[in-house]
């Protein structure tokens, strides 16, 4: 979604470089366009448009602009196109107030009918620009900004994060938060808030995570949270949290992109989410609620769902515990068959994706009990769940996942693991061996990595001019093909579909001919290399270009036109073996078709809207 940034301080000369730096760190979150206000000397100056940020850096120069305060935001349009008006920051009538936001707003129709009979004249197509011509409107009425911000944010209904500064206020940044993210860092000269650490730690560890209906202000030395119902104000000293992320790992560290940085981590994201599952308290509180279900879902969007698909198929098949797995947006379809006693696992790196958040609100709803899984303590998703697990990925920037979905079956591998040995459907010698696997487990991305580099980089010449491609696999291996699928769909714009194997004759096959590219992703057990066989023939009489992730010693290697060769200790390893070379394929295609991995066109890495 879009990234928003406040700093309300005193170095003058810096204010313009700062905020552009933060909207850099944001820019994941959304770049169809981007802005910036400041006060400077009792004057607010705007300055926004469409484009790419360094572009617009060019065209506006953000980093020029000095002031005391200042707000900027990045975009990812929901409402009105991307265009210089619609980017924000918006302002009211007189331009007395300059407002970003982050979310949306349900009811904006309405209340824009309500303010233009009042008056207002709107420059954009944004829900976003209802927040400050409401602003102005109570203030005309309250004479009070903090009482008109307040009573603005009353009558929204929907999710926002937003900040507005005022030349009426000088010294002031103005917040408010339901549903979408939003952090104060706290430092004893000035403060920062942001919809993001990244963003943050320039400037300091030490945050207060903002909670839905929280509102207040900052000054450069003080802040103010109160309770919107209540108007009472929150003593927020034991919301602050220092963040152990450093400033190195949000940043590129020497590769050309996020991505490839992150995919080259995931061996130490491994590490340091085995070490967090070790000495987590909650993690056989987890197992203890699973044996205890009545029935088990499992639920996430995009690749978090591809992790919730894997979780079900390796429950199903090592402890024997039906799980469910269904995609998030989709909750409706399965929520009214949840009972007491149900419990839902709800994925989601961020913590944040709204599709999922929904899903874990109309499950409790229904008295079922939710296990987060997320990378981001203290995100929405965990807050409202009734317990969480963490992945220590660390900040993942790229837009398209990687390390925090191996991290993801990691965590969800030995969640399993601990089941199965639990309920007595592995044996106290075969939990030991999967045990060692997973302790394993960097070091088996390392060496997937290692072989897969060359391989994925010469394949990507010829997948750059593909316009299509299938993914094929069968059980747990089906997971891994349509992650495979979804990143070179997502970051090298090919249509790539992900089928199981056998069903690819009952209607995908069609479209083979000669050199079609098909990946076969084919995981270590023994039933499915031999069925897989098959498939392979059945491509290859129609003239695919067959490449295959497969194990040591698979007995279709010599089917196969590429092959791609991985270790393979378990089947339940297959995504930290067979992901990698699949995250690669994608991201040098990507880079072949000079395309900017880490800012795939029409995509946002936190999507906070349904
Ligand atoms: C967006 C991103 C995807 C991500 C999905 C779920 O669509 O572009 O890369 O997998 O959201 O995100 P989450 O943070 O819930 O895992």
């Amino acid at each position: 979604m879009c990234g928003i940034i406040g700093l309300c301080f005193n170095k003058t000369e810096e204010l313009g470089k700062l905020l552009y730096k933060g909207l850099q760190r944001l820019e994941y979150r959304g770049y169809d366009s981007a802005g910036i206000a400041v006060l400077n000397s009792g004057r607010l100056f705007v300055v926004k448009g469409k484009g790419m940020l360094r572009d617009l850096e060019e065209r506006l120069k953000f980093t020029e602009y000095t002031g005391s305060t200042g707000i900027g935001h990045t975009r990812w349009a929901t409402h009105g196109a991307p265009s210089d008006i619609n980017a924000h920051p918006h302002v009211d009538c007189k331009g007395f107030f300059a407002v970003v936001h982050n979310g949306i707003i349900e009811n904006f129709d309405e209340l824009k009918k309500w303010l233009i009979n009042r008056g207002h004249i709107f420059a954009s197509e944004t829900d976003s620009e209802v927040i400050v011509h409401l602003i102005e409107e109570y203030y005309r009425e309250l004479g009070d900004v903090y009482e008109a911000f307040k009573r603005a944010i009353r009558s929204l209904k929907g999710a926002f994060a937003i900040l507005m500064i005022t030349p009426l206020e000088e010294n002031k940044v103005f917040f408010a938060k339901k549903d979408s993210p939003l952090i104060i860092g706290l430092r004893e000269d000035y403060k920062v808030l942001a919809s993001d650490i990244p963003a943050i730690l320039d400037h300091t560890c030490s945050v207060i995570v903002l909670r839905d209906y929280w509102v207040g202000y900052v000054t450069p030395s003080r802040v103010h949270i109160e309770d919107l119902a209540s108007g009472k104000p929150i003593d927020y000293s034991t919301y602050i949290r220092l963040i152990e992320w450093s400033i190195e790992e949000a940043s590129k560290g020497g590769y050309p992109h996020f991505m490839i940085k992150e995919i080259y981590e995931q061996p130490l994201a491994l590490i340091n989410t085995i070490t967090g599952l070790r000495s987590s308290r909650e993690f056989p509180l987890v197992v203890k609620m699973l044996v205890d279900a009545r029935r088990v879902y499992v639920t996430g969007a995009g690749t978090s769902y591809h992790a919730a698909e894997f979780y079900a198929i390796a429950s199903n098949t090592l402890t024997g515990l039906l799980t469910i797995p269904f995609i998030a947006s989709e909750y409706e379809a399965y929520v009214n068959a949840v009972r007491d006693g149900d419990i839902l696992i709800a994925i989601s790196q961020s913590g944040e994706t709204m599709d999922v958040l929904k899903a874990v609100r109309m499950f409790k709803e229904r008295g079922a009990r939710v296990v987060a899984v997320s990378n981001v303590v203290e995100s929405a998703i965990p807050r409202e769940s009734h317990i969480s697990l963490y992945t220590r990925a660390g900040p993942e920037i790229g837009v398209a996942a990687t390390k925090t979905f191996l991290a993801q079956t990691l965590l969800l591998s030995w969640l399993l693991v601990e089941l199965a040995e639990y309920t007595g459907a592995i044996s106290s010698s075969e939990h030991r061996e999967l045990v060692k696997s997973l302790e394993e487990s960097p070091r088996l991305v390392e060496v997937s990595l290692e072989r897969s580099e060359k391989t994925a980089y010469e394949l990507s010449e010829v997948y750059a001019e593909k316009k299509s491609m299938y993914y094929l696999s069968r059980h747990i291996g089906l997971p891994i093909a349509k992650e495979g699928a979804l990143k070179i769909k997502e970051i090298a714009y090919i249509h790539a579909e992900a089928y199981p194997a056998g069903e690819s004759k009952h209607g995908p096959i069609a479209l083979v001919e000669s050199a079609f590219p098909v990946v076969f992703i084919v995981p270590k057990l023994v039933w499915l290399e031999h069925s897989t066989k098959g498939n392979i023939e059945e491509m290859k009489a129609r003239g695919a270009k067959t490449l295959g992730i497969v194990c040591d010693e698979s007995p279709v290697v010599s089917l196969l036109d590429h092959v791609i060769t991985v270790p393979c200790p378990h089947w339940l390893l297959t995504p930290i073996s067979h992901t990698p070379p699949l995250q690669l394929l994608a991201y040098y295609t990507a880079i072949r078709k000079g395309l900017d991995p880490d800012r795939p066109r029409n995509l946002a890495k936190t999507v906070t809207v349904e």
